[in-house]
């Protein structure tokens, strides 16, 4: 972390209470893309870890259309404390794994996915392979990511002294295949469109891995 730089829970804190009602408008499609990813390659009751699960977006696409058993992890209390109100989680950890280790066991899911986190992470190799700890041997992987058009790594600073990194769909998977998860598919979208853009829309990717 650089100097000044906040952490995504102090970040995160005053955001909470509009989230839900922000993504909507912005038209975030990540949660969704990523469910649609991962689904045709699930039986429906695995165990997923959700990597920055927030208010619950993501998971509770599992909960409603699947059996799946879903650990959340977010280093934002308040984050945790909305989401703890729906059912989008059958288990939710406060931690951060920007340079930490995912305090889960070795093999513990059959999936973890993340869904518009990757850009608070300075490290993307050092959370790939705990991913790859934690997911069982052939266990599914499905991130998103801001996507960067011209080079592998862009970091913007913001107004309110954060950082948020895109990536290229080259360099995730460099560092997803150096952790030993092999790429099945990678895309690119449209992921949100914040008012201040006049429409226009913030390109995301889609990496959808399995680890070997
Ligand atoms: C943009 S929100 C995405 C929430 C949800 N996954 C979704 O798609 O709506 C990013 C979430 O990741 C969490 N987060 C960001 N960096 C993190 C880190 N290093 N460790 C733990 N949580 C982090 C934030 O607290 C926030 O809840």
């Amino acid at each position: 972390m650089r100097n000044g730089e906040k952490t995504a829970s102090v970040l995160f804190y005053d955001w909470v209470p509009s989230y839900n009602k922000d993504m909507q408008s912005w038209q975030w499609v990540s949660p969704q893309k990523i469910f649609t990813a991962i689904r045709p390659h699930m039986h429906g009751n695995e165990t997923i870890l959700d990597l920055g699960i927030g208010t619950g977006l993501l998971s509770s696409l599992f909960k409603k259309h699947t059996g799946a058993h879903v650990t959340g992890i977010d280093a934002c209390e308040k984050m945790l404390r909305k989401c703890r109100k729906t059912a989008a989680a059958d288990r939710l950890v406060k931690g951060d794994f920007d340079r930490q280790a995912l305090p889960f066991l070795s093999g513990e899911f059959d999936a973890v996915v993340c869904s518009g986190a990757l850009e608070f992470v300075g490290n993307i190799l050092f959370l790939s392979r705990e991913i790859a700890r934690v997911t069982r041997q052939d266990g599914l992987v499905a991130l998103t990511y801001q996507l960067a058009e011209r080079n592998d790594i862009e970091e913007q600073d913001t107004e309110s002294s954060y950082l948020m990194r895109a990536h290229s769909h080259v360099y995730m998977r460099q560092q997803l295949e150096e952790a030993g998860i092999e790429v099945l598919e990678q895309q690119d979208f449209d992921g949100y469109r914040p008012e201040w853009s006049d429409g226009r829309p913030v390109r995301y990717g889609l990496t959808l891995g399995r680890v070997s």
